[in-house]
Order: structure tokens, then sequence, then C-alpha cells
């Protein structure tokens, strides 16, 4: 985390709200002038008491903390529209059908952004009876590899891992129309239409 709850943050959360501030201090117990002192830089709230304000707010603590509140627009969950995360320092991998306050290792996580696919990740698909064989040609050291696939539906998302020495390929059961990622740990996300 960057820094700690701002007055501005506060005061913004509050208004979108629509929340007067005796209001949002009567809910989280504290007196107005309190809140109004938050807000005007002259005071900060108490640890113990971030977690109410959050709730208060409708936002979570590291929301509350960052001074970014998620909205999440994919509220069908269309899964051609999710967003995957990788952690930089371990090399986890989350996926979330929409946006999402998502932090591992310490680090809070931007979503992806998928590029084309370039000339040095190009996807080869075969049709194989009712799946399609995709390979990567590419480097697969223990420094530079692709680190996932993932094809993905409307409705299904399929998730290959894949690791350092081994091979970039996988089957993919067809599901029909969709993107087709591939990950790689230098390059970062790639994505085209299958
Ligand atoms: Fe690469």
């Amino acid at each position: 985390m960057d820094c700690y709850v701002t007055g501005a943050t506060v005061k913004r959360l509050r208004e979108g709200k629509q929340l007067t501030q005796t209001a949002l201090a009567e809910t989280i117990g504290v007196s107005p002038k309190t809140v109004s002192k938050w807000e005007t830089a002259k005071g900060l709230p108490d640890i113990s008491l971030l977690d109410a304000l959050a709730a208060a707010l409708d936002v979570s603590v590291a929301e509350l903390l960052s001074g970014n509140p998620v909205t999440n627009r994919n509220v069908s969950g269309n899964l051609m529209r999710s967003r995957f995360y990788c952690c930089p320092v371990c090399g986890n991998v989350l996926h979330a059908v929409g946006e999402a306050m998502i932090s591992c290792c310490g680090v809070t996580l931007p979503p992806l952004e998928a590029e084309e696919v370039d000339d040095a990740h190009q996807l080869t698909v075969e049709p194989v009876e009712d799946e399609r064989f995709v390979t990567v040609r590419h480097d697969m050291t223990k420094t530079h590899y692709i680190s996932f696939l993932a094809y993905v539906t409307s409705d299904r998302v399929q998730f290959v891992k894949l690791y350092p020495e081994g091979n970039a390929e996988t089957r993919f059961p067809v599901r029909g129309r969709g993107w087709l990622y591939v990950y790689c740990n230098r390059h970062g996300l790639m994505r085209q239409k299958i």
C-alpha cells in the first residue's frame, strides 16, 4: 500500500454516496467534527476505524487506502471481458470476471492488457478431431518462457499452465469462437481471435 487514507478520498466517496458528514459520523461512531477534520487534512482516521469507514463508504479497505475504488462494469459476467492478473514477484496468475482490487506478495496487481499476438509469439492452431492443438514457437528456458495459454469463450475459461523446459503447446476442446491468450513472462499477455 503506497499511502494511508486521505481526506480527499473520504470526501469524494462520502459525497458519491450522498452522505452528510453527520450521517457518516453517526454510522462509524465519531463526531461530525472529526469527519470534517479528516476531510480538511487536520487529522486522520484511527486505524481501528478503517473497517467501519470502508463499509460505510461501500468500498474495500484496500480501495479506501489506495483512493481508487473499483467498479465492476461486467456485471453480466461475460467471460470474454474477463481479466488476468499476474504477480511479478511469485508468478501467481489470477483471473477475474471483471475489474477487481487484487494484490499478491504485497503488490497491487493491475489487470494485464492483452496486445495482439506478435511475430515472436505466433500461435499455431491445428484442428485435431474435436480439439484444437495449439503450439507456440518460443523459448521455454527458466528465464524466458510461456507461462500460460487460455482459451476464453463467453461462458468458459480453459486455462493451461506451462512450465520452463516443458513444451509450449496444449490441446483445447473446441468451444466455439473466442480469444486465445498467450502469456510470456518477459513480453506479457497477447491474444488472438479463434
Ligand atoms: Fe517472449
